[in-house]
């Protein structure tokens, strides 16, 4: 049959779906990534549960995960924002579904997704980022998604950013996730609400009027406002992403760049800064080509769909 199951787990939440041969979901599960291993286990299995009930003929499933999975594709060595140490997740779900199984990172699952159904669908070399609880990072060249030798490759946010800069869940610091993720563009919402409360009354009245209430959807919404503190939260994470993509193509030469996770959904308010922040860190700029940057075609879904279209190809 041509229905597979993607599932999709995220520092924050579990999305799990039935997906076609096309692309499209069928269905749709949404879950809190709950904390501890044994939760998340049980929320898994019940998210693949809930996603199929009703449909038959699905055939296999594909799960994304966030965190370090292995070269046999079936188990998460470690998670720098889950509670997960050498998690048997292929078993798990294979012998709770009696499916074939693949597992693979979560940001490769969205790379592969933008890759064959998304906006990177008429390009040969592509690299995903993925803006959310974490920073993900996904490269597709020429049909074949990199994995590395370990299958840990593409783990942009755990490059250094800054040398002595902040600690990171990794267990090190200065990592890029730690300046341009979701939780990075949060945290920086909230320092400088907390620091000048006055100019962000947009931004405080939208949570429970603490900087420590503040959420991201509440940035987005302050920003379109014109609430200059979320403003300004949009251009410094756009800072640090355009820089990390200026690194990134400084290796690996994309022709599109794709940025994908939660912060992503707010759009040109994040897009602007970053292409600007990126044209102007690019090496050799002015002698070479610009990589088009450009928002996730599949939004938030782009994991569940790309780890659905994964599990066909095992
Ligand atoms: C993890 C990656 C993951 C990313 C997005 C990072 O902290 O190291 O494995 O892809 O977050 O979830
Ligand atoms: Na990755
Ligand atoms: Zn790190």
């Amino acid at each position: 049959s041509d229905l597979t199951i993607g599932v999709d787990i995220g520092g924050t939440k579990i999305a799990a779906g039935v997906v076609d041969g096309g692309g499209t979901i069928l269905s749709r599960v949404r879950i809190p990534t709950p904390r501890d291993e044994a939760g998340i286990a049980r929320a898994i299995t019940d998210a693949v549960d809930r996603a199929g009930e009703g449909w038959d003929g699905v055939s296999a499933i594909g799960v994304g995960a966030a965190g370090y999975v292995d070269e046999t594709r079936s188990v998460v060595r470690s998670s720098p924002n889950l509670d997960w140490h050498d998690e048997p997740l292929k078993d798990l779900v294979q012998r709770h579904s009696g499916l074939p199984v693949v597992v693979e990172n979560d940001a490769n699952a969205a790379a592969w997704g933008e890759y064959v159904h998304g906006a990177a669908a008429d390009h040969t070399v592509m690299v995903m980022v993925t803006v959310g609880t974490g920073l993900g990072g996904g490269i597709v060249a020429h049909d074949r998604l990199w994995r590395g030798r370990f299958g840990i490759g593409g783990e942009i946010g755990h490059y250094r950013a800054v040398p002595e800069g902040l600690a990171c869940h990794c267990g090190r610091s200065g990592c890029m996730e730690q300046y341009a993720s979701g939780s990075a563009h949060t945290r920086r919402a909230r320092e400088a609400a907390a620091e000048a409360p006055q100019r962000a009354q947009i931004l405080l009245s939208l949570g429970d009027g603490t900087a420590a209430g503040v959420q991201g959807p509440h940035i987005e919404e302050a920003a379109l406002r014109g609430d200059p503190v979320a403003l300004e939260a949009f251009s410094s994470t756009g800072r640090w992403l355009g820089q990390a993509l200026a690194d990134l193509a400084a290796v690996l030469d994309p022709g599109v760049f794709v940025l994908g996770g939660g912060v992503s959904a707010a759009g040109d308010l994040l897009l602007g800064p970053t292409e600007a922040a990126y044209r102007q860190a690019l090496s050799g700029a002015g002698d070479r080509p610009y990589a088009k940057v450009l928002l996730a075609e599949l939004g938030p879904d782009a994991g569940l769909v790309g780890a659905a279209d994964l599990a066909r190809r095992p």
